[in-house]
Formats: structure tokens, C-alpha cells, sequence
């Protein structure tokens, strides 16, 4: 659900592509062929050093993956591995692929950026333990800021997320902001806290669910990229979603949505 938004190619294998919505003062950036090819994929990994790629971002030839791989700190135990096993397994869009993506080309800030800006991770200590999805407050909360991450794209700005600390992160699922859709056209992300005038105060659990798994929303034109539909997540989870936007402070915060 979410690597496949970065590494899917258009012929359906995770065998990587062109980055086109990166905001082009970072360069040019492709996401690489993660398919199970022993050489050109993540079969090249070990079970470990993906384990270390994903929570920290440091890859197995000990450089720092930028921002644009995210990273997942708080993701369970469980739910790593999980991701570890399906990445092995035999789905088709896995199938080893030869394909190379051609080498990024990091603009000076990026590289400047990865020297004094951006650090890897700290590996957890202890074993981290998902809430029972019973728990729909803490199980939403889990989705939101260590599974899917939506509070990443619906904070204030990139620059400011709080990887360690989500909750702590300017903005905290205000919106406001901006992102370029495939075109370069700039789309700024909206307001998901319960405030009544300008987030989701007023939406139907119903029409949550509507919007994040069809892209349909109560009014108006359907949401664009890089909102793109939630289609695998289950109504048992995006309820749970729901559930914890009711209990996030409401952020007054009005995002123009330019058509
Ligand atoms: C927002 C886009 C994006 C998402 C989402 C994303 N990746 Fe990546 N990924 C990248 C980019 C870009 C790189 C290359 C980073 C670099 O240049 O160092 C990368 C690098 C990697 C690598 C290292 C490959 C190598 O050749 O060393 C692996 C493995 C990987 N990603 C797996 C995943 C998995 C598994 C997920 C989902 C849990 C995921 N990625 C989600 C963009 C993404
Ligand atoms: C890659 C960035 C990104 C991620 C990740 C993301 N969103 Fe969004 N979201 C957006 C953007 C941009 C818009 C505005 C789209 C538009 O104006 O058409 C949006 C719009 C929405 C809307 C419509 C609200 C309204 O007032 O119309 C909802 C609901 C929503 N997102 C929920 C979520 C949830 C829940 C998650 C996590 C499961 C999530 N989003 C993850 C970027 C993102």
C-alpha cells in the first residue's frame, strides 16, 4: 500500500521508476528496482539489512537513503517482518527484474541536506508492539503516524516533521502543505483535524471513508495525486482512522483548494 506509490513501474513489477513529483531543487531521483532479483533487487538484502534499512535509512552499502525513502521508526515488530516476508515472497509485481534505474542525481542541497540536515535513525531498542486493532483510538493513531503516514503529507511541511515524535510536529494533521502533483502543479494538503469550519468537523465516519478509499468526497471535485485512494485499506482500519481524527487537536487552519 504504500511502497508500491515510489517503487511500482508501469508495468505493475516494483521494479522502481522516475520520481517526477520531487520538487526539482532536489534533483532528479529514481526509486530503485526492489523486486526479489538477487543482484538488481532487494534480494540483495538480508532479512537484517532491510530490518535496518527500513527503520533507520541507512542502506547496506552504509550510505544514508534521503528523505524521499521513508523511513518507519515506530512500525511494530510484526509488521516489519511482515513486510520483510511479503518483499521474499513469489506475488508477481515482486518477480526478480533486471531493470536498473539509472543513477539519481541529488542537486547540491540534497547533498548538502544529507550532510547537516538529515540523520539516520536511531534502531529501536525494544520491541515495538502494534495496539489491538479492538483498540480503534490507538490502533488509528498507529496507522496514522507509524504504518501509513499520513501525518507526514497533512502537517504543516516536510521540513518540520517530527519522524521521532509525530505528535509533536508543527501543524499536527492541520494541513497546509504544499506538493507538486505529477505535472508540477502545486496541491496542498487539507485540514483532517475535527475543527467544524476548515478540517473534517462536519463529515460523516461514511464520507471518511468514501474519500480515503475512492477519493470521492461529500462535495465537490474527487481528491487528485499524490491523495491517491486508500483501495487496500479495510473498513475495519480506516474506521479506526476516523476514530483517532476525533481525538486530535482541532487545528484552525483554512486550505485554499485551487482547482
Ligand atoms: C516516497 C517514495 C518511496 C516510498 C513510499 C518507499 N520508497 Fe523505498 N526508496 C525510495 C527511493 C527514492 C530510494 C532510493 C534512495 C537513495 O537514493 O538512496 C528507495 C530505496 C529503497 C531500498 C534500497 C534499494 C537499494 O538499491 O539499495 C529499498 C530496499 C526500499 N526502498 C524498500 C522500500 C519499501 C519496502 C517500502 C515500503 C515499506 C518503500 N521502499 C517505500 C522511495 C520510496
Ligand atoms: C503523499 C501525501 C499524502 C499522504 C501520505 C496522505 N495524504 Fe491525504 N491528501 C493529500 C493531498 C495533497 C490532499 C488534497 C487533495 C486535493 O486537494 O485534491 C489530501 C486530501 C485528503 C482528504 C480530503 C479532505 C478534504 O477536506 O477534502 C482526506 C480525508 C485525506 N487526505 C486523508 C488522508 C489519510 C487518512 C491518510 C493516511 C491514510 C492520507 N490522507 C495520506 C496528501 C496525502
Amino acid at each position: 500500500m504504500v511502497c508500491n506509490q515510489c517503487h511500482q513501474a508501469p508495468s505493475g513489477k516494483l521494479e522502481g521508476k522516475y520520481m517526477a513529483d520531487l520538487p526539482s531543487m532536489f534533483g532528479k531521483v529514481w526509486a530503485p528496482n526492489i523486486t526479489s532479483h538477487a543482484e538488481y533487487g532487494s534480494g540483495r538484502y538480508s532479512n537484517s539489512e532491510l530490518a535496518y534499512l527500513l527503520r533507520t535509512g541507512v542502506k547496506r552499502d552504509g550510505k544514508f537513503a534521503p528523505p524521499w525513502m521513508p523511513k518507519f521508526p515506530h512500525l511494530s515488530d510484526q509488521d516489519l517482518q511482515n513486510v520483510i516476508a511479503y518483499l521474499r515472497s513469489d506475488e508477481p509485481e515482486l518477480a526478480p527484474s533486471d531493470v536498473v534505474q539509472p543513477a539519481s542525481q541529488p542537486s547540491l542541497l540534497s547533498k548538502f541536506l544529507c550532510r547537516v540536515a538529515f540523520k539516520p535513525l536511531p534502531y529501536p531498542e525494544k520491541t515495538i508492539e502494534a495496539p489491538p486493532i479492538s483498540d480503534k483510538v490507538a490502533y488509528g493513531k498507529y496507522l496514522v503516524t507509524a504504518k501509513v503516514d499520513c501525518y507526514g503529507c497533512h502537517s504543516q511541511s516536510f521540513e518540520t516533521t517530527n519522524q521521532m515524535e509525530p505528535e509533536k510536529t508543527p501543524g499536527y494533521l492541520g494541513g497546509g502543505n504544499p506538493m507538486p502533483d505529477l505535472e508540477g502543479n502545486i496541491v496542498v494538503t487539507r485540514n483532517l483535524t475535527p475543527d467544524k469550519e476548515t478540517g473534517l468537523g462536519n463529515w460523516t465516519e461514511e464520507q471518511f471513508l468514501l474519500a480515503l478509499k475512492t477519493g470521492i468526497r461529500p462535495s465537490g471535485p474527487a481528491l487528485r495525486y499524490p491523495m491517491t485512494p486508500y483501495t487496500a485499506l479495510t473498513d475495519e482500519e480506516a474506521k479506526a482512522i476516523w476514530a483517532y481524527l476525533q481525538t486530535v487537536p482541532a487545528i484552525h487552519n483554512k486550505v485554499d483548494r485551487p482547482d
